[in-house]
């Protein structure tokens, strides 16, 4: 954890006065829609968390054989729940609406040139089943990891389904990282197989994901024994004997049912890799009933889960969002969820209103990143669609700017459609501070307060509650909670120090820096770790560093995150070479070869905005890289820091692009 400077960085500049209630037209067929309901979550949370949650995992879900035990706290702060019961999330999330539900869409999907699906949850059933047999056929058996490397495609949502009915655990790598990404985290989690797609479309073009599958599988993955191949385009790719097989040859000779395999509750549902403050991306461990009821819980506390909604999260599958928000929370709960695969302005920047309306969305969640783009496109997209099917907005990924906010409510939700700003991380598994839409008044720019049963807190650095209002400090958790996650895949040490160390276990550690106002609403003010968060996404400084200095021109890197208009924060590379600087600091084919290299190990989204070259970095005399210094030379700003323990003080002239 770097220093965290609670004088400056942390104390808050934002004011925001304004307040939204919650509009009537809403409240009124909400299902939580009375302060005294909500209160009552709350006073019974509070009397006793245990038999609170307790209460809801056996309501909720659907128990092979119910469990005696609620919370065990022997091996914290690895935490248990439920330990004794058995189930299995994709019998609950399919095979018990088939009794009331078999008929009802599952599934709408649209690509990006316009093919539409529609998928029954008998359609469903019998898709999940035919695969999962498919992947046991291939010897997938209980506990085997299965990394799926997909486009934002039904069969994406099949394959994790598939996976969770046998017991398997998967890891949903993004289409959107590079196949070094890829390979490093078949490694990570051991594969035994990939499920890939010839390719995806997005952004008007073919993404070549079975390219980048075999590039990954070429050097090492020796774990990995079968590939199976989803045909999506069409496009000739390279199939290898042996191991690799197109999806629907396997799932042709096998039967359409396949009995669920019942796991415990604590057996790992997935894991998905995350960036953190070291090089390496880390594999969040979750769980099973502790998962599934956080993602079923928030589905109805938070979006208001309704029988006739048609939900549209546009996150993709291979973020936490598109776990809970996608393929588990509202299909737990017999939901239609509308999916869509490709980029948000193909054609143009109506696409996003024009599926809205044609699908006649109700609940629709998305990113600050996105509503600022689309925001910026005008308004004329959204007035040329009808937009009246809508009822609540959602967002998620990083604070959303108050203009980003007042546009979504007004030329989006009409005024008429509250709008959840859901705060939590890929750690958390499910929303943890967020409104709930027909009781709480929200506030553009704050997340509200934190959901029944779970323990937020703003504390010091000593540990101790900021009770002064607008204070900023450290946020955390202070009692454990059913869909936390459960360890940091084959890194002990690492789930110990980035998340409990800081406070000696006491508390779980987020990582952002946030305060509390007078109403006792969340502000979150950005990450207090070495983490980016460009367009909602997270990014280590670190990992992009490593990346850089693996190139063999490259001596050393800095990077820093830069205040973005549209994806929040920007990447920005300082670059030592091993050469000489090139002249006047300009090279334009070394600066795109770069980007270029960091997209390669990493993917896209990891590359460098811009990229300064300097002969030397500002450190101070032990060594430390001043990166707060870098980051206002960065953003332009004038320094206002104390420059005098610097190493080097000529070199800053060089990094603010003055020589
Ligand atoms: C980090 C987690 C959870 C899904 C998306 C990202 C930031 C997330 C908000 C919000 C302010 C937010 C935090 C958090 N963040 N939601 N509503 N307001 N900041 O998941 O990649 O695990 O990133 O995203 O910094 O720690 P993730």
């Amino acid at each position: 954890m770097t220093d965290i400077d609670t004088k400056n960085t942390i104390d808050s500049m934002l004011q925001e006065d304004r307040c939204f209630a919650p509009p009537s037209e809403f409240v009124e067929h909400a299902t939580i829609n009375k302060a005294d309901d909500l209160n009552k979550l709350y006073q019974l949370a509070n009397d006793d968390y245990e038999t609170f949650w307790a209460t809801l995992a056996h309501d909720e879900i659907d128990w092979h054989t119910r469990f005696s035990k609620v919370l065990d706290s022997t091996n914290a702060p690895h935490y248990r729940w439920f330990d004794d019961g058995t189930l299995n999330i994709s019998y609950n999330c399919i095979d018990r609406h088939l009794i009331e539900r078999a008929d009802k869409t599952a599934i709408i999907f649209e690509g990006e040139r316009g093919d539409i699906q529609r998928l029954s949850y008998r359609e469903l059933h019998s898709a999940v089943c035919r695969f999962a047999n498919a992947l046991r056929l291939h010897g997938v058996e209980h506990g085997d990891r299965v990394v799926l490397y997909m486009p934002m495609v039904p069969e994406a949502v099949i394959a994790m389904q598939a996976c969770a009915r046998i017991g398997a655990i998967h890891s949903v790598v993004f289409g959107g990282f590079s196949a070094e990404a890829l390979k490093n985290r078949i490694e990570d989690a051991g594969a035994k197989v990939v499920v890939t797609a010839d390719g995806g479309y997005r952004g008007n073009k073919i993404i070549p994901l079975k390219a980048a599958c075999d590039e990954a599988l070429s050097h090492g993955c020796e774990s990995v024994n079968a590939v199976f191949v989803l045909k999506r385009t069409g496009e000739d790719i390279a199939m290898t004997t042996g191991r690799d097989i197109y999806w629907h040859d396997a799932t042709k000779l096998v039967a359409d049912d396949c009995p669920p395999e019942w796991v415990n509750s604590e057996h790992p549902l997935f894991l998905l890799y995350t960036s953190g403050s070291t090089g390496k991306p880390k594999g969040i461990q979750h769980s099973s009933a502790g998962y599934l009821l956080g993602t079923i819980m928030t589905m109805k506390w938070v979006f208001d889960a309704q029988d006739d909604d048609i939900y549209w999260c546009t996150a993709d599958v291979g973020w936490i969002t598109g776990h809970s928000y996608v393929a588990y929370g509202p299909l737990a709960l017999g939901m239609t969820i509308f999916m869509y695969e490709g980029a948000p302005t193909v054609p143009d920047a109506g696409r996003f209103w024009k599926l809205c309306q044609y699908h006649k969305v109700t609940v629709f969640y998305t990113a600050p990143t996105a509503i600022r783009a689309l925001m910026k496109a005008g308004d004329a997209y959204p007035g040329s669609h009808d937009l009246s099917s809508l009822r609540l907005l959602g967002t998620v990924g990083e604070p959303i700017n108050p203009e980003a906010w007042m546009w979504y409510h007004r030329v989006i939700g009409k005024e008429r459609c509250p709008i959840v700003d859901t705060w939590w991380q890929t750690e958390t598994g499910a929303n943890i501070i967020a409104p709930v839409p027909g009781v709480v008044v929200t506030k553009p720019g704050s997340c509200t307060r934190p959901l029944p049963g779970i323990d937020v807190a703003v504390v010091d650095e000593s540990g101790n509650v900021i009770k002064e209002p607008n204070k900023g400090g450290y946020l955390v958790i202070r009692k454990p909670w059913p869909f936390m996650l459960r360890a940091v895949w084959g890194d002990e040490e690492r789930y110990r120090k980035t998340y409990w160390a800081l406070f000696n276990n006491k508390y779980y550690v987020a990582g952002d820096s946030a305060r509390c106002d007078e109403d006792g609403y969340y502000w979150i003010m950005g990450r207090t770790d070495d983490v980016l968060n460009v367009s909602g996404h997270r990014l280590g400084t670190m990992e992009i560093e490593s990346a850089l200095v693996a190139h063999e021109k490259v001596a050393e890197a800095a990077i820093v995150g830069v205040p973005d208009d549209l994806t929040g924060e920007s990447i920005f590379a300082y670059v030592v070479l091993k050469g000489d600087r090139p002249i006047d600091g300009i090279d334009e084919n070394l600066t795109a070869e770069l980007r270029q290299w960091v997209g390669k190990q990493i993917g896209s989204i990891a590359k460098p905005k811009e990229i300064r070259y300097a002969d030397n970095l500002p450190k101070t005399r032990s060594g430390k890289i001043m990166r707060r210094l870098l980051r206002t030379i960065a953003s332009g700003e004038a320094i206002t820091q104390d420059t005098s323990t610097l190493e080097n003080e000529a070199i800053l002239e060089q990094l603010q692009g003055k020589q």
